[in-house]
């Protein structure tokens, strides 16, 4: 891979030994998958926060890292709710080494807003065309796809690495023509909302890695494409996706034809998406998870509208995951869902603290969750869409 004058100073240790090692692994990395260079890089998203995920290793390599960050940084969420750690049921030795992580990670200058949805609190982040280098994948699918941003899904230590040295590996999803569609998705049904993850969990599964081109039978909201590119991302590995009158659109073929040329078509209906629901039952679930990805201001304005003079199942849990600044906007907000007995949970989620791990059955309007919970957390998970979430977690209505 090429390399600039300067490059190559950093890559022989003349800025510094961190400097030097990042620099080996963006090259690494570009040889591996046949770049031709380096880019420069808008912004940095970084995943291996949870210290369930990186452990004590994961913690000793960032605590040896010195310098600070060229470009904005953001982490993803970390295992617990950096405050009310003691609330979700996390205990004093996980909550102290936790702490370790993301202090390690804001000497590095990174911002410790701990989100998979960095989009939904900083517009300066990304724009269509830029160069990224984030790591969760819902966040990677969501700056692909609908901001029409470039990222490929980098994992911890390559998202560190382009965080310090200000640049990416040029390959993947970086380049046209990488991003052309490969699937063609029509959709026969009306989708209302947690049907978008019931159906990101079901294309991301059969499109694997591919890049799907999606014909709805009308635009979906930035919070359906969130929760859709969320599911295929976990179901899957999609990266990319597009959706007809809704997202940006492919790069122009070179041979002139149209997205629709060639690609492999798939048809979906009503009863495909029922399957989701019926094949994941809510019955047995001991709690309940809203928020994955981080909830949005108008996911709170729902969820609080649901909650009102409601109370939570004394033998229930009701998390709702968010960025710690959407609830500090929204205080109002949280303090109604609150009021419930219901809990808004900051800076994690229901996948990566361990303080699932203590249910047996969780259920989520999440396809992302769906996906993952049984895998990563250990818990089976039961699907539902929002209202009825938040309904099987209260006690019944007065009369
Ligand atoms: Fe975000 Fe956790 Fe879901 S990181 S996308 S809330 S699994």
């Amino acid at each position: 891979m090429y390399l600039s004058r300067e490059e190559e100073a950093v890559y022989q240790g003349e800025c510094g030994e961190t400097l030097s090692r990042m620099m080996q692994i963006l090259v690494a990395l570009g040889d591996i998958y046949g770049a031709e260079r380096l880019v420069a890089v808008k912004s940095v998203q970084i995943a291996g926060v949870s210290y369930k995920n990186i452990g004590p290793a994961g913690l000793e390599w960032i605590s040896g890292l010195s310098g600070q960050v060229a470009v904005p940084s953001i982490l993803n969420p970390a295992g617990m709710d950096l405050l009310r750690w003691k609330e979700m049921g996390i205990d004093e030795g996980f909550a102290e080494r936790q702490q370790q992580v993301v202090k390690a990670y804001e000497k590095l200058g990174v911002s410790i807003d701990c989100t998979c949805t960095p989009y939904q609190i900083y517009d300066r982040l990304a724009a269509a065309g830029d160069h990224l280098a984030w790591s969760e994948s819902s966040a990677v699918s969501y700056a692909n796809s609908v901001i029409g941003a470039r990222s490929n899904r980098e994992g911890g230590p390559s998202a560190l690495a382009a965080a310090l040295v200000g640049k990416t590996a040029l390959y993947g999803y970086h380049l046209d023509g990488n991003r052309m569609p490969t699937h063609q998705i029509d959709v026969q049904a009306d989708l209302r909302d947690s049907d978008f993850g019931a159906l990101g969990f079901l294309a991301g599964g059969m499109v694997k890695d591919g890049v799907p081109l999606f014909r709805l039978r009308s635009p979906p909201g930035r919070d359906s494409l969130k929760a859709l590119g969320a599911a295929m991302a976990a179901s899957g590995s999609v990266a990319l996706y597009y959706v007809e009158n809704a997202t940006p659109a492919p790069p122009d073929r070179s041979d002139g034809g149209g997205p629709g040329l060639n690609l492999e078509k798939i048809s979906l209906d009503r009863k495909d998406i029922d399957e989701v629901y019926e094949q994941h039952p809510s019955q047995g679930s001991d709690a309940v998870a809203i928020g994955c990805p981080h909830c949005s201001s108008g996911e709170l304005v729902r969820a609080a509208q649901l909650l009102r003079g409601r109370k939570v199942k004394a033998n229930m849990q009701l998390w709702i995951c968010t960025a710690r600044k959407v609830a500090q906007a929204n205080p109002d907000l949280v303090a109604a869902i609150e009021e419930s007995g219901a809990r808004v949970f900051c800076d994690t989620c229901m996948v990566v603290s361990p303080a699932t791990e203590r249910f047996s059955r969780m259920l989520t309007c999440s396809g992302k969750a769906l996906a993952y919970l049984p895998g990563l957390a250990g818990v089976e998970a039961g699907y539902a869409s929002l209202e009825e979430c938040i309904e099987a977690a209260l006690e019944e209505r007065r009369q």
